[in-house]
């Protein structure tokens, strides 16, 4: 209030003092102005009536100029005339100005000794009038003057009469711009500033406080991102103390983003976690001239982004975007989320031919399709496995440089890209505790044994401390590989390989999702969800039913199969036709390698080939959406789907899977589940299928679709029930805790 006051206060303040002096120049320029015609009109009757009297004067004839002086002084305004002698008496005057004049106004005499017209204001009586007196001569000699009085009083109203027109205008002026200014200060800036109050105050008390939403372009609209983000932080910190109250009180052994900060905070001490990966969280890429900032699709990021943003730490990956190294620092880091940075990430640049050995060949036309049996044939090549050993060893440098001065950090390995690492990483920190956690499955010993560096392998994944896989039998295919391949004693009782002093357990930790249902994951979900109708209206069809697959484009996934599923349950149930879409979200995926390119090619047609042989007018059973799909965009199908597909035919964990679950507030939807992912082990509630079998996986979507509530409900109440206690903080938990506990032997590596 104060300040409205003091704004208000202020504009009178200026605005009548910029009034005031404008009329005042107003009014001297007027002045001026009349002052002006004032003396030409009297100067002019001055100069007729000298012509007249000149002539007469020092004549035997007063009463003649007594009679021309009273009859020139019968002109409107003019108050009078006289006429003096050299002397300054009096000669003639109009008779009413004689009563008023009994002495000679000093300007008359002044006029008669200058010898010119002479003109000023005098107050004659009560009046003012202005005087002009102008001599008259005989022989070149001064003999009088003829003085005309003219009543000045006009003008003196006409000036006031300005003074009060001009200011009153401006007063009223300023009283409109205050009362605007007091408007748009209170509409704009007090009524936003209570309003936020209001909101914040809520924020303080109520649990259920709403997000608060200025119009786009407000001035208040970059604040209240800002607060809002506080907020959130706030909002989601006080959730999370109260579960983990709530949680100490129950006794409960849940997992929360709280909890694990803490744990790790007292495991490490302080210390901060490195994490390596090939793929990076945040890829920045260039669009026109903007550049702009893209969540990967992987599982691998899914993942641990939750953790590194509760646990902070350095993340190091690969800087693959184009305008990646616009937005790094010196030092090629960044902190992120840049909305609110919450972790380190460091970028290590490949070059092209590094990319195209170590990443496309060694680790994507290699390894990925050894250790996914999915009878796709893996290709070594001598280049790549040398691209594959640099590239390794140039993340080795990269991460060493991160953990000097740091004794025994905690570095996670991830993924098949890094088999080398451990042992580099290692071999020159003996104190560092690592962990090597491998995405994908690992095949049985005689699959591995088609690789031709599988010694160099193994021996560089056995310099972790820990190796941890999604399932035991992955484990168990690992630890029969490393029997089979190197020299060294198996512990079967704990899991554990043991070469010379040094000891690598070998564990399952089935990775999950940050399961959302904690204030914090609550407070960053979108507000409103899409329906089922206008997503399909949006997507040109009419349908009862929608199923939805969310994949990168890998031929690992099973698409193909899927489709075919689609094709083969409105083949067998064509009651299903025109009732049914399926709509496949799929991400582009390692393009470059001919593999993918053509599997894509395959899906397309395929999905030409199934839909021209049903569709009709309004409806189609296939819809592709082929491309890179943010977690915002994938969400309203995931809320909206009767049936999730998930048919790969191989595959570490799977957590699209998961996240179908987890999306499903409303305990409906149904998920058939490949029998061959990590996930299907845990989600035992889904309709598993095999993948390979078509017949059986058209029947799995013929029972989703006609599942009734109280099923699905019962299903997916179980399914959230097993994912919520085992969300990915308790996977990150587990592994860093069994990390932490192992004792290190420093010193005992061996080299080859
Ligand atoms: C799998 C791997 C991840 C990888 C992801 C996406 O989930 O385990 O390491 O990041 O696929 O593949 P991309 O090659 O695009 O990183």
């Amino acid at each position: 209030m104060r300040i409205t006051f003091r704004i208000v206060l202020s504009i009178i303040v200026v605005v009548s003092a910029i009034a005031f002096l404008l009329t005042l120049w107003q009014v001297q320029q007027e002045k001026e102005g009349l002052r002006r015609d004032l003396d030409r009109r009297t100067s002019l009757l001055a100069e007729s009536l000298r012509e007249t009297i000149e002539p007469l004067v020092g004549q035997p004839q007063t009463a003649r100029i007594q009679q021309i002086v009273e009859k020139f002084g019968n002109r409107e305004k003019l108050a009078g005339v006289a006429v003096y002698d050299a002397k300054d008496h009096l000669i003639a005057i109009t008779p009413a100005l004689a009563p008023q004049l009994p002495t000679i106004p000093s300007l008359i005499p002044e006029a008669m000794n200058a010898d010119r017209g002479t003109g000023g204001f005098v107050h004659i009586g009560n009046t003012r009038m202005y005087l002009y007196a102008l001599s008259f001569h005989r022989e070149a000699v001064v003999t009088g003057a003829v003085v005309i009085f003219y009543d000045a009083t006009y003008l003196q109203d006409h000036l006031s009469r300005i003074w009060k027109n001009n200011f009153v205008g401006f007063l009223v002026q300023a009283l409109l711009i205050s009362l605007t200014t007091l408007f748009v200060v209170r509409w704009s800036i007090v009524g936003s500033i209570a309003k936020m109050a209001e909101w914040m105050k809520r924020l303080r008390t109520d649990t259920t406080a709403e997000p608060l939403h200025f119009p786009d372009g407000d001035m208040f609209e970059p604040l209240t991102k800002e607060v809002a983000q506080m907020a959130r932080s706030v909002l989601a910190a006080r959730a999370s103390a109260e579960e983990e109250a709530r949680l100490r009180q129950a006794a409960e052994s849940l997992w929360t983003p709280a909890r694990l900060k803490e744990h790790v905070r007292t495991l490490l001490s302080e210390k901060s976690l490195f994490v390596i990966s090939n793929r990076e969280p945040y890829i920045h890429v260039r669009k026109g001239t903007q550049i702009e900032c893209v969540v990967p699709p992987s599982g691998l990021v899914t993942a641990l982004e939750p953790i590194l943003k509760v646990c902070g730490g350095v993340w190091i990956a690969h800087g693959s975007g184009d305008a990646d190294r616009e937005v790094a620092d010196q030092q090629d880091k960044l902190r992120v989320p840049t909305e609110d940075p919450q972790y380190v990430l460091k970028r290590v640049w490949l070059t092209k031919g590094e990319e195209k050995g170590y990443y496309y060949g060694f680790s994507n036309e290699g390894l990925w399709p050894l250790c996914h049996i999915a009878h796709t044939r893996p290709i070594f090549r001598i280049d790549d496995w040398e691209y594959y050993q640099i590239v390794n060893t140039k993340f080795a440098e990269a991460t060493l440089a991160e953990l000097e001065g740091i004794d025994e950090p905690v570095v996670l390995v991830q993924d098949y890209h890094f088999a080398l690492l451990p042992r580099l990483i290692k071999e020159r920190r003996p104190d560092a505790r690592v962990g090597l956690f491998w995405h994908i499955p690992w095949p049985n010993p005689e699959s591995f044994s088609i690789c031709p560096w599988q010694r160099e392998l193994v021996h560089g994944m056995l310099g972790a401390d820990l190796i941890g896989f999604h399932i035991q039998f992955h484990c168990n295919n690992f630890l029969d590989t490393v029997d089979r391949t190197l020299e060294s004693r198996i512990v079967w009782e704990h899991f554990a390989v043991r070469r010379g002093r040094q000891t690598t357990y070998v564990k399952p930790f089935p990775i999950s999702i940050a399961f959302p249902d904690h204030g914090e994951a609550q407070l960053m979900k979108p507000p409103a969800t899409i329906s089922k109708g206008s997503l399909l209206g949006g997507l040109g069809v009419k349908a009862r039913f929608l199923g939805v697959g969310v994949d990168r484009l890998d031929y690992t996934k099973g698409i193909l199969e899927r489709l075919r599923a689609v094709e083969r349950f409105l083949e067998k149930y064509p009651t299903y036709l025109n009732e049914f879409t399926f709509v496949e979200l799929g991400a582009p995926s390692r393009t470059s390698i001919k593999h993918y390119h053509d599997l894509i090619a395959e899906v397309e047609a395929e999905c030409d080939r199934i839909n021209w042989r049903f569709q009709t007018e309004e409806w189609k059973p296939i819809i592709l959406l082929k491309k890179h799909h943010s977690h915002e965009e994938i969400a309203p199908f995931y809320e909206a789907a009767d049936v999730c597909l998930v048919t790969s035919l191989h595959d570490g964990m799977n957590l699209v899977a998961k996240e179908y679950v987890a999306a499903r507030e409303d305990e409906q939807g149904v998920l058939i589940l490949s029998r061959f992912t990590g996930a299907s082990r845990e989600l035992r509630d889904a309709l598993i299928v095999n993948p390979y079998n078509i017949e059986q996986m058209a029947e799995a979507i013929r029972s989703a679709v006609e599942m009734d509530a109280e099923e699905q409900q019962a299903r997916m109440r179980k399914m959230r029930h097993v994912l919520k206690e085992q969300n990915v903080y308790r996977w990150a938990a587990n592994l860093i805790t069994e990390l932490a506990q192992i004792r290190i032997e420093k010193g005992s590596i061996a080299k080859s």
